[in-house]
């Protein structure tokens, strides 16, 4: 076996970012997440361009996974296999215990239209409102959900997988004018603010796809 002179041995190679192409595709198409992206991924000064995948007109995988990890898989795949990229994939929504982790991950259709916020968070509104009566007193919990899946090329066997949790209360009525989603219904009791009464920056210092992206960071940097 032949060894290249040209390699520098004091070089650390990193396992994880080598032979990456400096493009990565990101597999989502909602403007929220994507808002959200932008901060983080420019806060985390890669040496990648990323680019989401509507600008490659890249339309959304069929998402028929049980689970977040499996469908940010799904996602990833596929829109690494539409562009020859690397791709990251986002998927997220809430889960509330008491309704058995509803609407989880049909978070984005729970209403049964394909991200319609304000049809989501009427149904979820009025699916707690029997709980809610019985136990008016008791806040009821719900947990925000973000896995990012990453792979090098459409068949990577090892996805770098990350997952950020977020904990929080159900309103019973919106309140707060940024994020998305069900942000104006999740409550921080510690912070006494909604995901959607909070900045964007202070959102993503303590949300769960603030937390997923540092994790997908520690693992790229291994
Ligand atoms: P996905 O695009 O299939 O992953 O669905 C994500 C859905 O989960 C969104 O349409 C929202 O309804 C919900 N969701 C995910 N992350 C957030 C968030 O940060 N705030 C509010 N809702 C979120």
């Amino acid at each position: 076996m032949t060894h290249s002179s040209a390699v520098d041995p004091t070089r650390k190679e990193n396992s994880n970012q080598a032979n990456l192409s400096n493009q990565w595709v990101l597999a989502s198409n909602n403007k929220g997440k994507l808002a959200e992206f932008k901060r983080l991924f420019a806060e985390a000064n890669l040496d990648v361009t990323i680019i989401p995948q509507g600008q490659l007109d890249i339309e959304d995988a069929i998402e028929d996974g049980l689970s977040f990890i499996e469908n940010a898989i799904i996602k990833a795949r596929h829109a690494s296999r539409a562009s020859g990229l690397p791709a990251i994939a986002d998927d997220s929504g809430l889960c509330v215990p008491v309704l058995g982790n509803a609407p989880g991950i049909y978070s984005a259709r729970y209403a049964g239209e394909h991200g319609n916020d304000s049809k989501n968070n009427a149904k979820l509104i009025a699916d707690l409102q029997l709980i809610r009566n019985a136990n008016p007193d008791t806040p009821i919990a719900g947990l925000f959900v973000c896995v990012l899946a990453m792979v090098r090329h459409a068949d990577d066997p090892l996805p770098i997988i990350a997952q950020g949790l977020w904990q929080g209360e159900i309103l019973e009525a919106p309140y707060g004018d940024g994020g998305f989603g069900y942000d104006p219904l999740f409550w921080l009791p510690e912070l006494q603010h909604t995901a959607a009464s909070l900045s964007a920056a202070d959102k993503n210092n303590v949300s769960h796809r603030g937390q997923a992206i540092q994790q997908l960071l520690k693992q790229l940097s291994l």
